[in-house]
């Protein structure tokens, strides 16, 4: 538990502890059979249309659920009714909103088994992953709630000559698409969704294709807690079919986006394009993120964090580990321990506790890093490999696997799933490593390795990175505590779960009142 002046972050369950695990499993075991049904959400109530069924990344043949999605036309019409809203929902006491927040943060605690339930049947999430996920959204709804109050309760007093008040005020900007990706369905699409509306906008939120279930469970639950309809408007549908809605109306105040860096120039370049408002982009994209490890590392212990940073919810995370450089003296006691490592891993259906990894999202996603693991094999040299389980034909699984590569430049595009790069590297070249990693471009995260205190100053020093993991995994940042985000190209630099976040959310206004 992270203890602040007035809030905590939520507490989660321990699978290890049997008598946490055997009632938490039963509680998520009972939504084995549900079907949810997902449909677009505008001003509080349901489009109708096709429903397209929803399947189990782990087993292609169970059916989730369905989701109706919404046209470009209905997409309008949520937008024009969220710009209307925007000025009222602006106006309504921050303290107000925050307190929907923390309803939101009490609803999604009474219905995390459930939510849990759906991470794993539809997005492939263990258990454990399920757990953090729903944790991370409750955070974002306390920690977002508790900063609204701080900031945007009161304006804030400045200094005048007598007879003058100033006086610095913080607003919402408008109407704010929120795109989220498929990998933090629920945590991500709510940090984004929660951050926009407490700080006095209304809400166009669109899920990824992949994840409409969780998302639709979600904004039932938001609205169910006190967010206006007419304020949040539930958005399934193809980016790209609803991006003219989304990134290219002029009545679009801002975006908040998570995705690939492709994506956010393809809405960065829309946005720019308008005759219209300078619209605020928030853009938090990927990583091809770094790990150094020098020879005073404990070979154990680096392991154990490569294990969770590179493998771990099947490597699809933004801040995953992609290069691991290893100093040539610890490389082959490292690679000998990682082996063994790699060999224990279970992967399997994500909900049964004995998982440590899931699937890939979806077949495209998994014949991306086929075809990437092809070409690895053909030039490099593997140095690990995973097992599938016996059954793998069921899902879009993936065993976790490492080569060795020359150079960070060998890597054409960011390899979204359980596949590490090993490099060698000699200890008079730790610039040149820290060099190329930086010219590579990407700057989300950085995991150091060393006992020498010194040394990984000095690489947390120059990596331009967001965020630097030391003696640790450098995945799960915690809300309120390791304000997560990248630079470069991850993104234009807002940390989630941190005390700025919602400025970039808001538009300052000054008013000088001459009493
Ligand atoms: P993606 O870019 O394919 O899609 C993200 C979202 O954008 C989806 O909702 C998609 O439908 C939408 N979209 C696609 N084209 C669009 C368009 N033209 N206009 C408007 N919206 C459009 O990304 P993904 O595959 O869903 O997610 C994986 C990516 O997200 C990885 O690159 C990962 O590194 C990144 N990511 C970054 C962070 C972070 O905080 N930096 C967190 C999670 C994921
Ligand atoms: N916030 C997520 C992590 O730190 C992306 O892994």
């Amino acid at each position: 538990h992270i203890f602040g002046a007035a809030r905590m972050n939520s507490a989660g369950t321990n699978l290890n502890i049997q008598a946490q695990r055997d009632p938490f499993i039963a509680e998520v075991n009972s939504f084995n059979q549900k079907q949810w049904h997902a449909t677009g959400l505008i001003n509080g109530k349901p489009v109708s249309g096709d429903a397209k069924p929803v399947f189990n990344p782990a087993n292609t043949e169970e059916k989730v659920g369905s989701v109706v999605r919404v046209t470009k036309a209905q997409a309008e019409e949520a937008l024009s009714i969220a710009y209307r809203a925007q000025e009222g929902w602006n106006a309504t006491p921050a303290e107000r909103r925050a307190a929907i927040l923390d309803k939101i943060a009490d609803l999604f605690e009474q219905h995390k088994y459930e939510l849990i339930a759906i991470c794993g049947r539809e997005a492939g999430k263990t258990l454990q992953d399920g757990i953090d996920e729903v944790r991370e959204a409750v955070d974002f709804c306390r920690y977002y709630a508790e900063r609204a109050r701080l900031e945007f309760a009161k304006p804030l007093a400045l200094p005048g000559p007598t007879g003058e008040r100033n006086e610095l005020f913080l607003d919402g900007r408008g109407v704010f698409a929120c795109i989220a990706p498929w990998n933090f369905p629920l945590a991500i699409f709510t940090g984004q969704v929660v951050a926009a509306l407490v700080a006095g906008n209304s809400v166009l939120a669109k899920p990824a294709n992949q994840t409409c279930l969780i998302a639709h469970r979600a904004v039932e639950l938001m609205l169910q807690a006190g967010v206006p309809g007419e304020v949040l408007h539930f958005l399934p549908g193809s980016g790209a079919e609803l991006s003219p809605v989304l990134t290219e109306d002029p009545r679009i105040a801002g975006v908040a986006f998570t995705g690939s860096t492709e994506t956010a120039w393809t809405i960065n370049r829309s946005l720019a394009s308008r005759r219209a408002q300078i619209a605020a982009l928030i853009a938090e994209t990927g990583g091809q993120n770094a790990m150094i490890v020098d020879s005073s590392a404990l070979p154990e212990q680096v392991v154990a964090d490569v294990i969770r940073s590179a493998f771990v919810s099947a490597g699809q995370r933004c801040s995953a580990l992609r290069v691991l450089y290893l100093q040539e003296e610890i490389a082959e006691r490292v690679i000998e321990v990682l082996r063994g490592a790699m060999a224990e891993l279970v992967l399997g259906n994500p909900l049964d506790h004995k998982t440590d990894i899931g699937p890939v999202i979806d077949a495209a996603a998994k014949k991306d890093l086929e075809t990437h693991i092809q070409n690895m094999r053909a030039t490099k040299k593997l140095l690990a490999e995973g097992k599938l389980p016996a059954d793998a034909n069921k899902g879009h699984f993936l065993a976790p696997i490492a080569f060795e590569i020359d150079n960070i430049n060998d890597l054409k595009q960011e390899n979204f799933g359980p596949v590490a790069h090993i490099i060698r590297y000699k200890s008079d070249d730790l610039d040149k490593v820290i060099d190329s990693i930086n010219a590579y471009g990407y700057g989300l995260t950085i995991g150091i390795h060393t006992r020498n205190e010194a040394t990984a100053d000095y690489i947390a020093k120059r990596a331009r990175v967001g965020n630097v993991y030391i003696n640790r995994n450098q995945v799960g940042a915690v809300v309120g505590v390791q304000p997560f985000g990248g630079q470069g190209l991850s993104g234009t630099g807002p940390k989630a779960g941190g005390p700025h976040y919602l400025h970039r959310f808001a538009t300052e206004r000054t008013v000088s009142n001459n009493i």
